[in-house]
């Protein structure tokens, strides 16, 4: 093969990576957005070795690497979100396919929390979804203690204190009422420890379930609980999106707190042993700890972002 050969137009190469389409890459060439070998390229069609050129996008390197794997997890109660647990309680571990042990967690859930979890080999992505800045939206579906009242919704929409801060607004609505509790869904922009949970004791109505079915683009849908899926090319494509866009809107800010007249709750929020999972005989309404979880180690951050295609099954 001559080397006029083994040259490819840029935008091929880069649509080829994953990270965008062919049309998209078009536009970031012509915006300005690639260089290769340290100069800025906007001539669409310019032709580049793919091995010895060095090529960058929105000032990421562009390399071959592994085919991005992404999987869907719908997480059951009992289970730790991560893959070994010093203490010797189930880990997803054992819901997640074999051939996809390199898989990893993108963020958490506690251990008595259920739903969306997502895994995935590609560390640019999995830090991209955690980074505040990309205010990636998470949605619960929440069962309280009593029954929510108007104010009380207009508080976590606003915003609210907690022991670690304020929080920033959450959109906010009733999902149903059921005797003495209430079921809300809440959507959150931020990702902290327990901070659902911590959201609604501070407002007097501790949680009993609590169950994530959205995660930025994803949707939990009807995935059975214990249950894994990959995700669909379109899935994964919205996903790499967040990669492209390095500064996100600002979150709308967060109105003036009116206080709750409660001081903030004194539980600490280190991680704690689970509850024993025999049923407890007085059948007590089970109300979630905002400690139920071990810490988990951050993904290992990869340099680059771009693969190869995807070459997942749905
Ligand atoms: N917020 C919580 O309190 N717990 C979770 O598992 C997720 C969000």
């Amino acid at each position: 093969m001559t080397q006029a050969e083994k040259t490819v137009r840029l935008q091929k190469i880069i649509a080829r990576s994953g990270i965008a389409s062919r049309r998209k890459a078009e536009e970031l060439i012509r915006h300005g957005l690639v260089t290769v070998n340290g100069e800025t390229v906007m001539t669409l069609g310019t032709k580049v070795d793919p091995v010895l050129d060095h090529i960058k996008v929105n000032g990421r390197h562009l390399k071959s690497q592994p085919p991005d794997m992404f999987l869907m997890l719908n997480k059951p109660l009992g289970y730790i979100s991560t893959l070994h647990d010093p203490a010797g309680r189930p880990t997803i571990k054992a819901l997640v396919p074999k051939p996809s042990l390199r898989l990893f967690p993108v963020g958490r859930l506690d251990y008595d929390s259920e739903g969306l979890l997502l895994l995935t080999n590609n560390g640019d992505i999995a830090q991209a979804c955690l980074h505040p800045s990309h205010h990636v939206p998470k949605t619960y579906l929440v069962k309280i203690k009593g029954i929510l009242e108007d104010p009380e919704i207009q508080q976590l929409r606003h915003g609210l204190m907690l022991e670690d801060g304020p929080t920033a607004p959450a959109k906010v609505k009733k999902a149903g009422k059921a005797e003495a509790n209430s079921w809300v869904e809440i959507t959150i922009h931020e990702g902290r420890k327990h901070q659902v949970k911590r959201m609604f004791e501070q407002i007097g109505h501790p949680v009993i379930r609590l169950k994530r079915i959205q995660f930025g683009p994803l949707n939990l849908g009807t995935l059975p609980p214990g249950q894994t899926r990959y995700l669909t090319d379109k899935e994964a494509n919205a996903l790499r999106h967040l990669l492209l866009e390095p500064e996100s809107p600002r979150l709308p800010k967060r109105q003036p707190i009116r206080s709750t007249g409660k001081l903030p709750p004194s539980t600490p929020v280190a991680p704690s042993r689970p509850r024993p999972a025999k049923p407890n005989p007085i059948r007590r309404k089970r109300t979630l700890s905002p400690s139920g979880t071990t810490g988990q180690a951050r993904p290992r951050r990869r340099p680059v972002t771009s693969r190869t295609r995807v070459n997942v099954k749905t």
